[in-house]
């Protein structure tokens, strides 16, 4: 038995040098080691045998199964290394060809609108100013002018985090931040940042949006400076023989309050689908900075004047470009994106 267990040892050894490739592994693999290998078969014999022979065979076969199982995988990794200068020599892989291109970015077309508002405002003399997307009660509402069951507060229903801390509704809280960090200096800021509302999402509206709100605040600022801030800005992202009209509204931030409208960049003012047949488009909601606010900012209002404004960004995108949702905007098709 032990020297049938040799010669076993010895013809395994010698065809596992003849194993070429993997097959090749795999055959010699199931002749000895498998369920099925001879040596499997002399394992599982040595029950049979009389019990003088079962350790001496028992404790041989086992060393003989460790060492060619050795022995095996050794040659498996001979095997698969000539495999791999086999396939490098037959040019299976060749190494000169140019990678695959990976498709450069570019930049959303928010970015490159919020980027054109930006070049058009540091032209006269805006800085931006960035503030924080979760915001306090407070400084969303309360220091705007608006305390907790302010009636206004129903236009601005928001996703809140906790009973005081909330997604802003609006950039306007940022006028307090800034306000309060540079005080006395006077100020020109836009503050761009994107704004959340708890709305029913359509082809216009969003639960998410962007903002880029404008303060100035200063010794002698009038409506006159709004009105002519707010027609510089539509004359150069519009087009430089836009009209303005100016329309009396309500925010609790400023008073008195007004919206800009632009005649319609499609008709011209005759009436169209877009503008809904009236001839105009509204961009901004403005205003002179309420007294309460200026002094919620730290500057006294007898002293101090400023006039605010807050625009969209998509709507203007989507005016400028004929798109006609503004879903699109957040949807990461890149069947859109690349369009920009
Ligand atoms: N915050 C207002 C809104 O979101 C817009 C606005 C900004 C109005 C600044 C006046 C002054 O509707």
């Amino acid at each position: 038995m032990l020297e049938q267990l040799a010669q076993l040892e010895t013809e395994a050894l010698q065809s596992l040098e003849e194993a070429r490739t993997p097959e090749d592994l795999d055959r010699w693999y199931h002749a000895y080691l498998g369920r099925k290998g001879a040596l499997t078969a002399i394992l599982r014999s040595v029950g049979s045998l009389p019990p003088e022979e079962r350790p001496t065979v028992g404790q041989r076969a086992n060393e003989i199964k460790r060492r060619l199982e050795a022995a095996y995988n050794a040659r498996a990794e001979v095997v698969r290394q000539d495999q791999l200068a086999r396939e490098l020599e037959a040019g299976a892989l060749d190494v000169t060809l140019p990678g695959r291109p990976v498709g450069p970015g570019h930049l959303h077309i928010t970015t490159r609108t919020l980027r054109q508002i930006y070049a058009i405002f540091a032209e006269m003399g805006f800085q931006v100013y960035e503030a924080r997307d979760v915001e306090t009660d407070e400084m969303n509402f309360g220091l705007l002018n608006m305390p907790p069951h302010h009636p206004a507060r129903e236009m601005w229903d928001t996703f809140w985090i906790t009973d005081d801390v909330l997604l802003r509704t609006h950039t306007s809280p940022g006028q307090i931040r800034v306000m309060r960090e540079r005080y006395p200096e006077p100020i020109r800021v836009i503050l761009p940042g994107k704004c959340y509302r708890y709305e029913q999402i359509t082809a216009r509206s969003e639960h998410q949006f962007f903002q880029v709100e404008g303060l100035a605040v200063g010794r002698h600022i009038t409506m006159t400076d709004l009105i002519g801030t707010l027609t510089a800005f539509a004359r150069r992202f519009y087009g430089a023989e836009r009209r303005i009209r100016i329309r009396g509204s309500y925010f609790p931030f400023t008073e008195p309050s007004i919206e800009a409208d632009i005649d319609c960049i499609l008709c011209g003012g005759k009436g169209c689908r877009v503008c809904k047949y009236s001839g105009w488009l509204e961009i901004a909601g403005a205003g002179m900075v309420h007294p309460v606010v200026l002094s919620n900012g730290g500057y006294d209002p007898d002293e101090w004047s400023g006039f605010a404004f807050g625009l969209g960004v998509e709507r203007p995108a989507m005016l400028k470009y004929g798109i006609d949702d503004i879903r699109l905007f957040y949807s990461n098709d890149l069947r859109f994106l690349h369009q920009f």
